[in-house]
């Protein structure tokens, strides 16, 4: 990582860590931000078994066993959302009801990440399927956003007020699921290095900071386009049954 790659990435995550921070700590916005966790925390679980799957095919059972457990962790972390949500009599929207496309024939905002298409830009989307994605790209790609998600779900733990049942109840939740992330980052840098010597590691890793650094811009230059505006995620009423729905969203 350059040194220019380097000031934006501090720049790039206390500025998303007080969007974050802000909206969360906001009564108003809590919900949409809850559901958008929810959403990408669950919507990880099939990706993240299928690739313990494939790796179990290729014979890494270490691996499989990481990836495993992982897939369980976030749908855990699901769960948390899920609940704090339904504390607060809401839900995720239903995004069978959102149509691909608006009526301008565009794609739905909430179906489309200008974060994650700049985050993989070069790939196509064939390339990020499980049955496909290369293991250091998944590897690297993944520990730099479990390992931001750790610290920024720390943050957010701290600015929720400690007087009111709910937001007590949320903290808790936010700061069990950090501890998580902490450790999925962890497994996903060990795997690196039991591929490639440390230097190629840092190189790949570096490589992978970058374009979280670039991410972050194009999704800072979209959320302005829109000023500011976020989509709805969230709608009132407890869920009905098992109405998870994976997102295109990932990770974390
Ligand atoms: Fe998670
Ligand atoms: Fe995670």
């Amino acid at each position: 990582m350059n040194f220019f790659t380097y000031l934006l990435h501090l720049a790039g995550s206390s500025a998303s860590a007080y969007i974050g921070a802000s909206q969360i700590r906001d009564p108003l916005t809590r919900p949409n931000v809850i559901a958008g966790f929810q959403l990408a925390e669950s919507g990880s679980v099939p990706f993240l078994q299928a690739l313990s799957d494939r790796a179990a095919a290729e014979g890494d059972t270490w691996l499989a066993e990481k990836l495993a457990r992982h897939a369980s962790d976030e749908k855990r972390h699901g769960q948390i959302f899920a609940q704090a949500l339904k504390r607060i009599n809401k839900q995720v929207i239903d995004f069978k009801s959102i149509p691909k496309t608006t009526t301008e024939g565009k794609p739905d905002e909430r179906r489309r990440s200008p974060f994650f298409e700049a985050y993989f830009q070069g790939y196509p989307p064939e390339a990020i399927k499980p049955e496909n994605m290369d293991w250091t790209v998944f590897m690297a790609s993944t520990y730099i956003l479990e390992l931001d998600a750790s610290k920024d779900f720390v943050r957010m733990a701290n600015v929720l007020p400690e007087d009111e049942s709910n937001s007590v109840a949320l903290k808790k939740g936010l700061l069990s699921i950090a501890e998580d992330e902490t450790g999925h980052a962890a497994y996903l840098y060990e795997a690196l290095q039991r591929r490639f010597p440390e230097a190629t590691v840092q190189q790949i890793v570096d490589e992978w900071r970058t374009r979280k650094v670039n991410a972050l811009l194009a999704m800072v230059s979209n959320m302005m386009q829109k000023s500011g505006k976020m989509s709805s995620l969230v709608q009132d009423g407890v869920p009905t049954e098992e109405s998870e729905e994976e997102s295109e969203l990932a990770v974390a």
